[in-house]
């Protein structure tokens, strides 16, 4: 793309706002030795496959050496790569393999907490003087009880007693993730030059893993419950705290500004008020993931079990009101499925309307917005949720403390089940379905998680070649996205919603220029009429063979189109 662009905001031309980003969660993506689990060998072997689909970065979900407690999320050494996954020269020759291909790599960043396993945290409980104790969040028990009620993340407190002592060291999330003290400078500098580690090997960036955790509440006081538990969320003492700023700025001008890298921020509890500190030119990161919209079905505490009735009219709401904000200020990830979600078909569709068409109308909708779009591996070939008939079947931390969590409320194991099954992390964490031999040709041997039996039909091997699938679809709103007369428009061109009066109809204007694109997406598993007031120049895109273009268009159920008008 040319560097000179006379446009509305005389937006900053950047690479990562031209880039399109694939999430592999490694563990599930390509197993090269048969030991069951995915591997960076595997991943290299699929660098030709993501290449032909049209993406330019990578994120890699958490690969360095970790007890795998929350799957990498809980890191016990941030300079090596685990095992299992393969070594530090397999790392050095993925990012390698990837350049030559002009694929950028970005790995997960996970500071707030480390694992439990970690050495600063062995020596830090081994000794409650040493330097490292104070790395770590440790504080006096009241009472024989924990020093707040509140409840951490996947569920009971945060708070874990150490062993012989009065002593309790909190944990945002699971009790082997220990929050690290980011009050202590020295645990700054040693994070900071960690990242320089990494940035130094030639990686493109990093997603950065809860990091509106990282500053908390320094009264550390107990708040009136929220729950029958006698527990409160946690986010309210320990999420987006005023001061917080001072750290991120801080993070960004010792690491982040020194490289020409992205930085895609898990920041929760950000409001649209706040957000130009965060993502405006000079801001913390490049850009961060919005969840307004990706939990819309879930209840304020984020609950499972007491999931939340919405429409599509409040869907649209939410995603106008987060490209609205996000446009005043700055930029924005756009994303329907991660590691953390369920697949969104299924959580966007009815289950009687999954089909083609409504994965691809899903896929159109989402990735003509402004922002950089990431695709979450197996989205491209329409993966589905993976029913577990047993909670045993379940791998997911945070799947069995929802569970307990409903089982407490009162509902029965069926029910429980039922529910968490909607809604668990497991659902995106499955195999990848590469074709229909043994396995899906994710491994030889025994995965490590169940496969979802529909891969016979939903796989990438029968898809690539085949012009009418999920993959060319994905593939082709790449290609349009990335290089074609329209990308300026689509990438740097001005958002604005449109048909607002139409019901379930998620229609919107990109403009740059005086050049405009609309893009019409129809929730609706009916025909439905809309007058489009304005002249056809050319239909970009239809996931549909046919469309009627008088004055007043014929959208069919789970219809989608690109027009320039
Ligand atoms: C983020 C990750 C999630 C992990 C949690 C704790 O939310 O996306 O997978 O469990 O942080 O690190
Ligand atoms: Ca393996």
């Amino acid at each position: 793309m040319e560097q000179s662009k006379d446009n509305f905001l005389g937006e900053a031309i950047k690479w990562w706002k031209e880039a399109v980003v694939y999430q592999i969660y490694p563990k599930s993506f390509c197993d090269s030795n048969s030991d069951g689990i995915g591997d960076i060998k595997g991943i290299i072997s699929k660098l030709d496959y993501l290449k032909y689909l049209g993406i330019n970065v990578i994120w890699i979900s958490p690969m360095y050496k970790s007890p795998m407690a929350d799957n990498g999320y809980d890191i016990s050494d941030y300079y090596q790569i685990d095992e299992k996954f393969g070594t530090m020269e397999d790392m050095d020759n993925l990012i390698k393999q990837a350049k030559l291909r002009n694929i950028k790599i970005i790995m997960d960043l996970v500071v707030n907490h480390s694992s439990d396993e970690h050495i600063w945290f062995k020596k830090a409980i081994k000794d409650l003087n040493s330097k490292y104790a104070d790395y770590y969040i440790i504080k006096d028990g009241i009472n024989n009880n924990p020093p707040t009620n509140w409840r951490s993340i996947f569920g009971g407190s945060v708070w874990e007693k150490i062993e012989n002592t009065n002593k309790y060291y909190l944990h945002v999330f699971a009790k082997k993730q220990p929050d690290l003290n980011w009050e202590n400078a020295e645990l700054r500098e040693e994070i900071y030059k960690m990242i320089n580690f990494w940035l130094d090997k030639g990686l493109g960036g990093f997603r950065i893993d809860a990091i509106t955790y990282i500053k908390k509440d320094s009264e550390f006081k107990s708040l009136p419950a929220d729950g029958i538990d006698g527990l409160s969320n946690v986010d309210k003492s320990c999420l987006n705290q005023s001061g917080i700023e001072v750290f991120l700025k801080e993070l960004k001008t010792k690491t982040f500004d020194k490289y020409d890298c992205m930085t895609v921020a898990e920041a929760p509890g950000v409001p649209y008020n706040n957000l130009d500190k965060f993502i405006s030119d000079d801001g913390f990161f490049s850009m961060i993931f919005d969840f307004s919209y990706a939990d819309l079905d879930l209840n304020e505490n984020g609950e499972w079990y007491k999931q939340a009735d919405w429409t599509v009219n409040q869907l649209r709401e939410l995603i106008f009101k987060s490209q609205t904000e996000v446009q005043k200020v700055g930029w924005g990830a756009l994303y329907l499925e991660n590691h953390d979600q369920p697949r969104s078909i299924n959580k966007y569709v009815p289950e009687q309307d999954i089909s083609y068409y409504s994965k691809t109308m899903l896929a159109t909708m989402y990735f003509m917005l402004r922002g950089t779009p990431f695709i979450y591996q197996g989205q491209e070939i329409g993966m589905e949720n993976c029913i577990m008939d047993n909670i045993n079947e379940f791998d997911d931390i945070s799947t069995y403390g929802q569970y307990e969590m409903a089982l407490k409320e009162g509902l029965n194991q069926r029910d429980a089940l039922k529910l968490v099954n909607k809604r668990s992390r497991d659902n995106a964490r499955t195999p990848f379905q590469w074709n229909n031999d043994n396995n899906c040709g994710f491994t030889d041997s025994k995965p490590w998680i169940k496969i979802n039996n529909n891969y016979k039909v939903i796989n990438a091997k029968s898809q690539i070649d085949n012009p009418n699938s999920v993959f060319s679809f994905y593939k082709e709103l790449i290609s349009i996205r990335k290089n074609s007369i329209y990308s300026d428009i689509l990438i740097y061109g001005y958002i604005e919603p449109c048909l607002t009066e139409y019901d379930n109809i998620i229609a919107y204007k990109r403009t740059l220029n005086n050049k405009s694109l609309l893009i019409i997406n129809n929730f609706n598993s009916k025909n439905i009429s809309i007058k489009l007031e304005t002249d056809i120049k050319n239909i970009i895109l239809n996931n549909y063979t046919n469309f009627r273009n008088d004055t007043i268009c014929d959208f069919q159920p789970y219809q989608s189109v690109i027009i320039e008008i």
